[in-house]
C-alpha cells in the first residue's frame, strides 16, 4: 500500500505538480521558448520562470508566512524567520532545453537553517520522490532505502562535470580519475537533485559535485539522510547549504568516497 503523506509534503508536492504540467506541455517544443543565458552556460527560459511562478503562488497559499529562496527570482523574506521554502523550478535546465527527459522540480522547506522536507519530481518518468525529517524518504508511496553495496569495485557514482565558465577544473579531474580507478563507473546525468533522489533509491551508491546552490540539494538531502544515507560537505566544513559541495552515499561508502576525494 501507498504511504500517506502529511500535510506539508501534500503541500510540497501539490505545488510540484502543477507547476510539471506546463513544463510537460512545453517539453520538445523549445523554439516555443525564450531562451536566455543567465551566465557562459547557464541557460533559463520561460518555462523556468513560469513553473518558479506557480510553485511560489501555490506555496504561498498554503503557508502565508514563509519565506522563499528562489532560483531564478531571488529571496523573499517572510514574515516567520524560522522556516524557508527553497526552490529550483527546473533542475536540469540544459537536458530540459535538448529534450533530454532528464530533470525535475526540487522543492525544500528549509526549517531554523536546516533540510527539513524535500520534494523532487521528475515529471517525464511520474516520479515523486519526498522525504520529511524523522518520516522516512518515499518514492510514489514506496519507502526508500540507499544501497546496500559495500565494495567500490562493485559501485556505480554519479557526479557533475562543470562547464564553461566554471572553474577548478583540475581539482574536478583529479577527484574524477580517483573515483573512477576504483570503481564500477561515473555518471553523469546532469539534474543535481535528481542525482540525490537517485542516491537515495539505492539506484547509485553516492554522488559528489562542487559549485552548486542550495536550491539544487537542499530537498534531496533529506531524501538521502532519510533513506539511510550520509551527505557532507566536500571540504569538510559544515554549511553545505552556503557551500554548495556535496558527497552523498550509502551508510558504507560514505568515508571511503570521501577519502578518495579529499
Ligand atoms: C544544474 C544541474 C546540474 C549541475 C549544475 C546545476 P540547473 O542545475 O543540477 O546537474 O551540474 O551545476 O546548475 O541550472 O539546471 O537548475
Ligand atoms: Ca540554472
Ligand atoms: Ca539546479
Ligand atoms: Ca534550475
Amino acid at each position: 500500500m501507498a504511504h500517506p503523506r502529511s500535510a506539508l509534503i501534500n503541500v510540497m508536492a501539490g505545488a510540484a505538480t502543477k507547476a510539471s504540467r506546463k513544463l510537460v506541455r512545453d517539453f520538445g517544443e523549445v523554439e516555443n521558448l525564450q531562451v536566455s543565458r543567465k551566465g557562459p552556460a547557464d541557460f533559463v527560459s520561460t518555462a523556468d520562470h513560469t513553473a518558479e511562478k506557480t510553485i511560489r503562488d501555490e506555496l504561498a497559499k498554503a503557508r502565508p508566512t514563509y519565506g522563499f529562496v528562489m532560483e531564478e527570482s531571488g529571496v523573499v523574506k517572510g514574515k516567520d524567520s524560522s522556516n524557508t521554502w527553497v526552490v529550483d523550478p527546473l533542475d536540469g535546465t540544459t537536458n530540459f532545453l535538448h529534450a533530454i527527459p532528464h530533470f525535475a522540480i526540487s522543492i525544500a522547506l528549509v526549517r531554523d537553517g536546516a533540510p527539513h522536507a524535500g520534494v523532487v519530481y521528475n515529471p517525464i518518468s511520474d516520479e515523486m520522490f519526498w522525504a520529511e525529517k524523522g518520516q522516512g524518504a518515499f518514492l510514489n508511496g514506496r519507502r526508500l532505502r540507499v544501497s546496500a553495496r559495500a565494495n567500490l569495485q562493485e559501485s556505480l557514482f554519479a557526479t557533475g562535470i562543470p562547464f564553461l565558465g566554471a572553474n577548478k577544473d583540475a581539482q574536478f579531474l583529479s577527484r574524477l580519475e580517483a573515483v573512477m580507478n576504483q570503481t564500477a563507473g561515473v555518471r553523469r546525468f546532469g539534474s543535481a537533485a535528481l542525482d540525490l533522489a537517485y542516491v537515495a533509491a539505492g539506484r547509485y551508491e553516492g554522488y559528489w559535485e562542487a559549485g552548486l546552490c542550495s536550491w539544487d540539494i537542499a530537498a534531496g538531502i533529506v531524501l538521502v539522510r532519510e533513506a539511510g544515507g550520509y551527505v557532507c560537505d566536500i571540504d569538510g566544513t559544515k554549511d553545505m547549504l552556503s557551500n554548495g559541495s556535496v558527497i552523498a552515499a550509502n551508510a558504507n561508502l560514505h568515508e571511503p568516497l570521501t577519502r578518495l576525494l579529499r
